[in-house]
């Protein structure tokens, strides 16, 4: 029997819905939101409105443009969490509201989780290569960092993470110091392809275990940035993309030495990298080098599926499906999810 389902993302700033029919992808469609723009973040209330308007055009695509009719579709998933309450909302109602007047099963989906499983979308007339569990997975986004222990396709144990911000928080933040647009992680990896990762130097912080720390090299870029403007104020103008590539080479150090500590304590050598920041030509290009030096087989997401997509969500809920974990309709979101 064919399994059809459809997913449904809509966690931060986009709406997403996808169709994945027995594990292949047949369409990932997705609305960015561009009024975040022009305030340097995503605004929670401005977000759930937009969600609001665009949840039932981008469903109606979804469905289209993978051509299938919508009964054929046997289950809904949705994020449940973690993200912006609002407009986890906006997706969970939707998606109880199609299961009710469809009568289908629901399933609520972790967002982190999701993300990984990407590595698990099968298209049609495409080879990929899957990882073998266990593996690990470096799963770097706006708000999150972490290193995933990936056992199953459900079970999965965090291992490592940031006891602060996220690396794609630090990446937005420091952007912003240095006047660029809202996200900056895009960006600065633009322009530090121009630039020297050795033109400046900042410190890495010493945190135990597998851990992560960025709000300190924040810190410490914010009041480098300030000194240096006081000696030129042309200072950033004339140094952006030295200053650019600079930064992200610290960042992507600071990520690289707490994995190949990982890969050390637990023997691991299947390395997978998901989530937003993990589109980083500079974090792409770490992994592919460590891969050569240490002997690693990696597992590098394609661009689409690298941020918020409800591909990700479908696969997630596919794997769900075959496992019966259905939810009832009294499930609420959640803004923090743990696994
Ligand atoms: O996974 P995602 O789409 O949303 C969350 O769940 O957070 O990740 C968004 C984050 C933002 O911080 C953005 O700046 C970062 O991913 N990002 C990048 C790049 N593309 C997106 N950071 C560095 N380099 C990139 N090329
Ligand atoms: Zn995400």
């Amino acid at each position: 029997m064919d399994i059809t389902i459809l997913g449904i993302e809509s966690s931060c700033d986009d709406t997403s819905a996808a169709i994945i029919k027995n594990g292949y992808l047949l369409s990932n469609i997705i609305a960015n939101q561009n009024v975040h723009k022009a305030y340097g973040g995503v605004v929670p209330e401005l977000a759930s409105r937009a969600h609001q308007q665009n949840i039932i055009p981008v469903v109606d695509q979804a469905i289209k443009s993978a051509d299938i009719s919508k009964d054929e579709i046997n289950a809904v998933a949705f994020t449940r969490g973690p993200g912006l309450l609002g407009s986890l909302l906006v997706g969970t109602s939707f998606a109880k509201s199609f299961s009710l007047a469809m009568d289908i099963p629901l399933i609520e989906i972790n967002h982190l989780q999701a993300h990984i499983l990407v590595h698990f979308i099968k298209e049609l007339e495409k080879e990929k290569d899957i990882p073998e569990f266990p593996f690990l997975c470096l799963l770097v986004s706006g708000g999150h960092t972490q290193i995933v222990l990936v056992k199953n396709y459900l079970q999965m144990e965090v291992i490592g993470q940031t006891i602060d911000d996220a690396a794609g928080e630090a990446f937005d933040k420091c952007a912003k110091v240095i006047g660029l647009p809202y996200p900056g992680g895009p960006v600065v990896d633009k322009n530090a392809q121009n630039g020297n990762p050795e033109a400046f130097t900042f410190s890495k912080p010493r945190i135990k275990d597998l851990d992560y720390s960025f709000s300190g090299l924040k810190t410490s870029f914010l009041y480098f940035i300030r000194d240096s403007i006081r000696v030129n104020p042309n200072f950033v103008q004339e140094n952006m993309n030295d200053l650019c590539a600079s930064i992200q080479f610290t960042i992507i150090d600071i990520l690289m030495d707490k994995l190949k500590l990982a890969v050390k304590q637990t023997g691991i050598n299947r390395i997978a990298v998901a989530g937003g920041v993990s589109a980083n030509s500079g974090l792409r290009n770490a992994l592919l080098d460590n891969a050569a030096k240490y002997s690693w087989k990696t597992f590098i997401p394609e661009f689409k599926f690298t941020t918020d997509n409800a591909a990700m969500i479908a696969i997630t809920g596919y794997y769900k499906y075959l496992n019966k974990d259905f939810a009832s309709q009294d499930i609420a979101p959640l803004a923090r999810f743990p696994y």
